[in-house]
């Protein structure tokens, strides 16, 4: 079994003292929760005070967005060694609202992608189908080309630091979850596009997360799918108990546990 990733996206949300007071509450809720990797990913603004709050815990600092270049005149951007430096271990790339609400290409995301890896980060590669791709029937074409464009090339080292996440546009923000089967039949043409293109081993070792109106009502029956092997976070994560619900409803966690006994 592939260790479970719980990754909380708060997008454009909580300020420094909003994620000291999330962390304040959410630092005792994870001592509990070591059955699975725990990630954070606060606005740029936050991630000193992210990485500082959750010093000496497992808990794990992500950005969520970067720039390719490593410095130079790019107003408002920020580099991959930027992020680095400040303690983040991970990074968000091409989430749907950079794709759809910024325009950001496939290619802009390869670029964003290879920069994190150069700079020690390991990304964590957002794709999905919006809601006319999926009634098209051309999800399938969407996540293949999503996943080519934006994982193609990498050294088999490279490619192990990867992480994926699906993420169905249509179940962004809007209540509306991908049903488990649907979510892992996604989350298997991802498999087996990385077994093509890497190796049935990389594919094997690849963890692929599911994103799109996660909460602790659903994230049981999603999580229990072979194929999900993790849950990306945005709106239930701004609670630390609603966060740490979901995490406990991981495979190898509490709940279970307590199941089995
Ligand atoms: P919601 O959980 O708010 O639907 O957001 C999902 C998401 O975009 C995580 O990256």
């Amino acid at each position: 079994m592939r260790r479970p990733v719980i990754a909380a996206n708060w997008k454009m949300f909580k300020t420094q003292a909003e994620t000291r007071s999330f962390f304040n509450r959410f630092r005792s809720l994870a001592s509990s929760l070591r059955h699975c990797d725990l990630i954070i990913a606060p606005a740029f603004t936050a991630l000193a005070a992210a990485v500082e709050a959750a010093r000496g815990s497992e808990i794990l600092i992500s950005a969520q967005d970067l720039y390719w270049e490593k410095e130079g005149a790019w107003t408002g951007e920020v580099s991959a060694g930027m992020i680095a430096e400040v303690g983040c271990r991970f990074t968000l790339v091409g989430h749907s609202e950079r794709r759809h609400v910024f325009g950001e290409t496939d290619d802009q995301i390869h670029r964003k992608l290879r920069a994190a890896l150069a700079a020690g980060l390991a990304p964590i590669v957002c794709v999905g189908e919006t809601l006319s791709e999926r009634e098209a029937n051309q999800t399938e074409d969407v996540l293949r080309r999503q996943f080519n464009s934006s994982l193609t090339g990498l050294t088999a080292p490279e490619f192990s630091r990867i992480l994926l996440a699906y993420e169905p546009v249509w179940a962004i923000g809007t209540g509306r979850t991908a049903t488990p089967d649907l979510a892992a039949a996604a989350h298997g043409l991802l498999r087996e596009l990385a077994s093509h293109a890497y190796s049935s081993a990389s594919s094997q070792n690849l963890r692929i997360l599911y994103g799109g109106s996660v909460k602790p009502e659903n994230s049981a029956a999603l999580l229990a799918e072979e194929e999900i092997d993790g849950a990306l976070v945005g709106g239930a994560s701004l609670d630390p108990v609603a966060f740490a619900a979901i995490a406990k409803s991981a495979p190898g966690g509490p709940l279970e546990q307590n199941r089995s006994v």
